[in-house]
């Protein structure tokens, strides 16, 4: 168990060092911006569509270690996910962060991003772990105004 988590953590260390998809998006479908208040923190989320399924997806800014990988992991869970398949996936990993998840449960349903559900023993770093999923939220809602985490 150990051996695995540490490897999950690898993971964190890996999309925060090198996040994947970094990058705004030409004529984005969607947009929208996320502020976390509680440490100034911004990050802008960028889609392209084609039809429901989300084709492309870019960020840039995102503050801490865990908003960022949070934010490169999710480009690549969502990409070809359907709005509805991303909000689900949202609400599930939103779930596991703020109340816990039993490790190898949360392999299974969130994959790579069960290396974040560790934060769930520290409330200040589930606003950093789903400041992009709101965010990413608003864009494909279409909503104009900056998001926050609270
Ligand atoms: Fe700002 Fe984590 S400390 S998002």
């Amino acid at each position: 168990m150990s051996d695995l988590s540490d490897l999950y953590q690898q993971a964190v260390l890996d999309h925060n060092r090198t996040p994947r998809n970094f990058r705004r998006l030409p004529d984005p479908d969607g947009t929208a911006e996320g502020y976390n208040p509680l440490c100034g923190d911004l990050i802008n989320v960028d889609v392209k569509m084609d039809g429901d399924v989300i084709r492309e997806i870019g960020f840039e800014g995102g503050g801490c270690a865990i908003s960022k990988a949070s934010a490169s992991m999710m480009t690549e869970v969502v990409k070809g996910m359907t709005r509805d398949e991303a909000r689900e996936f949202f609400d599930s990993f939103r779930t596991a962060v703020t109340e816990g998840i039993d490790f190898f449960e949360a392999i299974d349903k969130l994959g790579k991003l069960a290396a974040l559900t560790g934060v769930s023993e520290f409330p200040a770093r589930v606003k950093c772990a789903v400041l992009a999923w709101h965010t990413l939220r608003a864009a494909l809602d279409g909503n104009k105004a900056t998001v926050t985490t609270e």
